[in-house]
């Protein structure tokens, strides 16, 4: 039986991750500590609300005393951190708190492990989730990052998360602390905030808003469907080589703009109208930085662990596509006052 600490675990992947791991390990505890910030929402977790192997305690990772008293008092010996400002928009917006969080937040958490655990913890890790935008921007047709790949981050964002793997790395190599590092590809699927890509599209497309696609629309993502990346940390945490790093990623490159047209033609078909989505379609300034391509070379998880993903991305985009459509009010509750002034300024040139 494990006893998890789960990091942001009110946001996009946390509360998936949560639902999962509760799911498929029905036995284990889950603590869900999450600031709740803009992108935090308690309305993810409702189905497991009364489950009594789960608690949620708001608090702040960055708050030492808070997360030691946290693992003292719920001898946790599995941390899983996802908790970050996840957003590469708002980072040129403001990167001060992508600083605080990605990096001095998983400052603390380490030291916290490090303390709590050498007072004797057995079988105790600490699973940092990251990002391939740690390895910056590829060429076309360069080869797939891999695990050897040099750090190259481009972005407010990108940079805050490579420094926290650093800093998660050099606990392993100088504590000994049993950390493991994912690099994972771009996700999507339920709950994700309406700030990126396919949220953003579904919703604007639904309310006939433009839909603002970033300079040529060539950027190339690797996409994720979510639940997959649920089963590669699971895989990670089960049976990871301490002090490893694994990538994860769909094997699914598609152009921005590529995917811009696929919603447009779900929501046609799901939700006939009179005019075609795809008409809606606006191309504005792009993004100052932005990385031309990812891709991921999965194969070490492959190799190592048996995994791979399980959604084709026709699949998981129809799901997707579909949980939109029947989550109205979920995604009008998200979008309070700060969300309309957060659009207003990183829209206001289009
Ligand atoms: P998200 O923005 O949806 O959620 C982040 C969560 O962290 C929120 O619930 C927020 O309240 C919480 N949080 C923020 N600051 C906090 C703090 N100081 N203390 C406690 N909680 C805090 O993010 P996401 O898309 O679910 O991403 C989760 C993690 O996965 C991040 O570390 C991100 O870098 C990584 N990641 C994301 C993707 C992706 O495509 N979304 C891909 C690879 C890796
Ligand atoms: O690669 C993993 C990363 O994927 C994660 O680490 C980040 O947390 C996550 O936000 C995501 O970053 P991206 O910047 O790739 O995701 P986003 O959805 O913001 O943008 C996807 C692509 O779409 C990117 O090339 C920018 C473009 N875009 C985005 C928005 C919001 C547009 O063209 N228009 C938009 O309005």
């Amino acid at each position: 039986m494990k006893r998890l600490l789960v990091t942001g675990g009110a946001g996009f992947i946390g509360s998936n991750f949560i639902k999962y791991w509760l799911e498929h390990h029905p036995l284990d505890r889950v603590v869900n500590l999450d600031a709740l910030t803009y992108a935090g929402n308690l309305e993810n977790l409702t189905s497991i609300d009364a489950n009594p192997n789960y608690r949620f305690v708001r608090g702040d990772i960055c708050d030492a005393g808070f997360v030691v008293q946290v693992l003292e008092s719920e001898h946790i010996d599995t941390i899983v951190n996802f908790a970050a400002e996840s957003h590469v928009d708002r980072s040129i917006l403001g990167p001060a708190a992508f600083v605080e969080t990605n990096i001095r937040g998983t400052f603390v958490l380490l030291e916290a492990a490090r303390n709590y655990w050498d007072k004797g913890a057995d079988e105790s890790r600490f699973l940092h989730v990251s990002t391939d935008e740690v390895y910056g921007s590829l060429n076309q047709g360069a080869a797939p990052f891999t695990e050897q790949t040099a750090f190259a981050p481009n972005s407010p964002y990108s940079a805050s998360k490579a420094a926290s793997d650093h800093l998660v790395r050099a606990y392993f190599h100088t504590y000994g602390l049993p950390v493991v590092t994912t690099n994972c590809s771009n996700n999507y699927g339920p709950y994700q905030f309406p700030e990126k890509l396919i949220p953003l599209v579904v919703i604007n497309a639904l309310e006939d808003k433009p839909l603002p696609v970033y300079g040529d629309g060539q950027n190339i993502r690797d996409w994720l469907y979510v639940e997959d990346h649920c089963r590669g940390i699971d895989a990670v945490i089960q049976s990871g080589r301490v002090g490893e790093t694994y990538n994860i990623g769909g094997c699914n490159e598609i152009r921005n703009i590529d995917i811009v047209h696929q919603v447009c033609a779900l929501i046609d078909q799901m939700r006939p109208s009179r005019r075609p989505k795809a008409e809606l379609i606006t191309f504005v300034p792009d993004r100052p930085g932005h990385d031309l391509r990812y891709a991921i070379d999965a194969s070490k998880i492959r190799r190592e662990l048996g995994w791979e993903p399980r959604y084709t991305f026709e699949a998981g985009l129809a799901d997707t596509v579909r949980w939109y459509l029947d989550h109205e009010p979920w995604w009008s509750r998200v979008r309070d006052g700060l969300y309309h002034q957060y659009m207003e300024l990183q829209y206001r040139k289009s």
